[in-house]
């Protein structure tokens, strides 16, 4: 069978933190390779290395050894502009902590990974409103973040993610502030875009009640990979 091209292709991986005189080495080696479509789970206790591999996965960080390569681009070697272009073009992020921008309302904050394209005002906030009605959050689109509950402010970062259209999204613990309802819905709410746009997902969490939304489920264990299984029916 012929061998399709990872999205991501995680290449002998190794991050190791230096403080003072210790060395942590936060992720061994790690070898991976994730397809389009795919909704990974990186799944692992606390101080496993998930954030840590999710910031080398984006970009955010630089391994110290190893490289990561998405869409056949090895983004281990490009400098902090390249980067910074590369991550606003192909990835959109979800965040624990929601990270919408305080002085903006919901419509501007989900417009505002488009003002990178170069695309004006009204077009942008056009495309915002219907990320948010998709979300559901129509009743709300002048609200502040301050003056929504935790769950509308996640929709709405959701809807951020998802409106450039990206390659992949990373959510680092999406529902990590969220009770056991809400974070059902917006598991549902992100599965949704992923089928719908075909779209690549790295969902880190810790909590066991998540992986059953994922396709896929990479466990680490002291910055290795201890488990790899897919889902019955998936088909790679
Ligand atoms: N910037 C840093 N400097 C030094 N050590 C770090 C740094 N970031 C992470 N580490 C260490 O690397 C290891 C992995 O940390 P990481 O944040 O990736 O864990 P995690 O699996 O995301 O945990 P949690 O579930 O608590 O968020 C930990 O031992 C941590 O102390
Ligand atoms: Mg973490």
């Amino acid at each position: 069978m012929e061998q399709k091209r990872p999205m991501i292709h995680v290449q002998d991986v190794r991050k190791v933190y230096r403080m003072g005189d210790e060395e942590v080495v936060a992720l061994n080696r790690i070898n991976l390779k994730i397809y389009k479509g795919e909704v990974c789970c990186i799944f692992g206790t606390s101080g496993s290395g998930k954030s840590t591999l999710l910031n080398q996965l984006a970009g955010m960080e630089k391994p110290t050894s190893g490289r990561v390569v998405i869409r056949g681009v090895n983004i281990s070697a490009m400098s902090e502009e390249e980067l910074a272009a590369f991550r606003q073009k192909y990835i959109g992020f979800i965040f624990q902590s929601y990270n919408l921008l305080p002085s903006m309302t919901a419509v501007e904050n989900v417009a505002m990974p488009l003002m990178f394209c170069g695309m004006e005002k009204r077009r942008r906030e056009e495309i915002a409103k219907v990320l948010l009605k998709r979300v559901g959050l129509s009743h709300r689109l002048y609200h502040y973040p301050g003056q929504m509950s935790g769950g509308q402010q996640q929709r709405a970062g959701i809807a951020r993610a998802f409106v450039t259209r990206p390659q992949v999204v990373f959510a680092d613990e999406p529902t990590g502030n969220l009770d056991s309802r809400t974070t059902e819905e917006i598991m549902k709410m992100i599965m949704g875009f992923a089928r719908k746009y075909n779209e690549t997902i790295i969902l880190v969490t810790h909590d066991p009640g998540m992986v059953r939304f994922a396709d896929r489920i990479v466990t680490l264990k002291d910055g290795n990979i201890v488990g790899d299984e897919r889902k019955e029916g998936y088909c790679e």
